[in-house]
């Protein structure tokens, strides 16, 4: 029997996992909770330019697959790798935009691609392992290395009016130790917008080669893409000796909530990869499998419209950011993200980048995500806008943040 005495006792004993202590959660997701609260506190609309997903609904054929998969009864678990037609799909797809040369055996199926990362870092990270990671970037890479015991070593990009933060892949080189397992990045890059030029794909390639180490690309804003093209590590010869790419129906298919993802990576390594899924998800949603077949073989006519709808509000909000004084913003090349440098107004205020966005949603009602949430250090002085919303909320939120920053003598 538990009395009231030994239940104490088991909860004095009982610790918990240091680590979650040290991990750091979505600011963006939480930014969500606290617009809410201002909005229902102060009965304004808030605009948000802080969400990392396209406000578009799910593509109506992507939605009747879903369906009628639902009416077969097609509901119960799968293959922890995926059902084969998906894969099949999916080694198609990569085959004809990229020239992959993959198979159904190289990928794995996973719920987004946060468990993409996941997967693709646990299949390289272990204890006292380093995982070299160009900063500002999406934060889950730096997460995922941490709950394997690895260290995230991060490289800073360099940041130019002109060109926006690129990569300098001679200082990457210099933080290969032989502790390092992996290379991680983001192309098109969450947040900055920055596309990797296909030499510097080349040369990270190399460097993988040479130093026996993984090049692990999340490329779920491939289609995102406005000036020149894009390169996939999937597009080079031999990309499978070192490559391991990540990608998702989230964003190219507004299926966010959907929660579909994929690893692509060499048999030797999906065979692996298979028993860290089943020991995590065990599948993928069967349905939702289902709505990827429909997503990736279906008329793409939506999501071409849809990126040129962006493409449109890029131009709009690079516009009327470039005419407040103190906003150093950059046209991105790709995503749905702009990340202006805005260090002269947080020095002028005394604000920190999260002060900043604290005060501009208390003060305006206009959500923006500050650039230190994109690990480690190089996103200090600036901040986020996700253009993933109407023009008329672009043009009001801007209007809102140049009354703000009037208002209070920032510029
Ligand atoms: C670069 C990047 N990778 C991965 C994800 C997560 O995608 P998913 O919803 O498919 O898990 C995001 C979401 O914002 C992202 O920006």
């Amino acid at each position: 029997m538990i009395n009231s005495y030994s239940y104490y006792m088991v909860h004095d004993m009982f610790s918990i996992n240091p680590l979650l202590n040290e991990l750091i959660g979505e600011q963006a997701f939480a930014l969500i909770a606290k617009a809410r609260e201002v909005q229902k506190r102060k009965g304004i609309k808030v605009i948000s330019f802080g969400v990392g997903q396209p406000d578009f609904d799910t593509f109506p054929h992507i939605k009747e697959a879903a369906k009628k998969a639902l009416d077969e009864g097609f509901t119960g678990y799968t293959e922890a790798a995926g059902i084969p037609e998906l894969r099949k799909a999916i080694a198609d797809y990569l085959n004809e935009s990229y020239n992959a040369r993959v198979t159904e055996r190289n990928i794995v199926v996973t719920t987004g691609a946060k468990t993409a990362i996941l997967l693709a870092i646990g299949a390289v990270a272990s204890r006292e392992s380093e995982i070299i990671i160009p900063e500002p970037t999406y934060y889950a890479y730096s997460q995922a290395a941490k709950i394997f015991g690895a260290q995230p070593v991060f490289v800073p990009m360099e940041w130019s009016r002109e060109r926006g933060f690129k990569i300098n892949i001679d200082k990457l080189i210099e933080k290969v130790t032989p502790k390092t397992r992996a290379i991680v990045i983001n192309n098109p890059n969450n947040p900055t917008g920055t596309v990797y030029d296909k030499r510097d794909i080349e040369r990270l390639l190399e460097v993988a080669r040479e130093n026996n180490i993984a090049l692990i690309s999340d490329e779920v804003y491939e289609r995102f893409v406005y000036n020149g093209s894009f390169t996939s590590i999937a597009s080079f010869d031999d990309w499978l000796e070192n490559g391991i790419l990540i990608n998702s129906f989230s964003k190219t298919f507004s299926m966010t909530g959907w929660r579909l993802g994929y690893v692509v990576a060499h048999e030797r390594i999906t065979e692996r990869l298979v028993s860290l899924a089943v020991n995590t998800y065990s599948c993928a949603p069967s349905f939702v499998q289902k709505a990827g077949i429909a997503a990736l073989k279906g008329d793409w006519t939506p999501v071409y419209e849809m990126i040129k709808e962006f493409k449109e509000r890029r131009d709009l909000l690079y516009k009327l950011l470039s005419e407040i004084p103190g906003f150093e913003p950059n046209l991105p090349e790709g995503a749905f993200y702009m990340f202006p440098r805005i260090q002269g107004i947080l020095r002028k205020a005394s604000l920190s980048e999260e002060e900043f966005s604290d005060k501009l949603l208390e003060e305006a009602g206009v959500v923006v995500v500050p650039g230190t949430a994109f690990p480690d250090k190089a996103g200090k002085g600036y901040v986020r806008f996700s253009y993933a919303t109407s023009k008329q909320n672009i043009i009001e939120g801007v209007n809102r943040i140049k009354e703000f920053l009037e208002k209070n003598n920032y510029i």
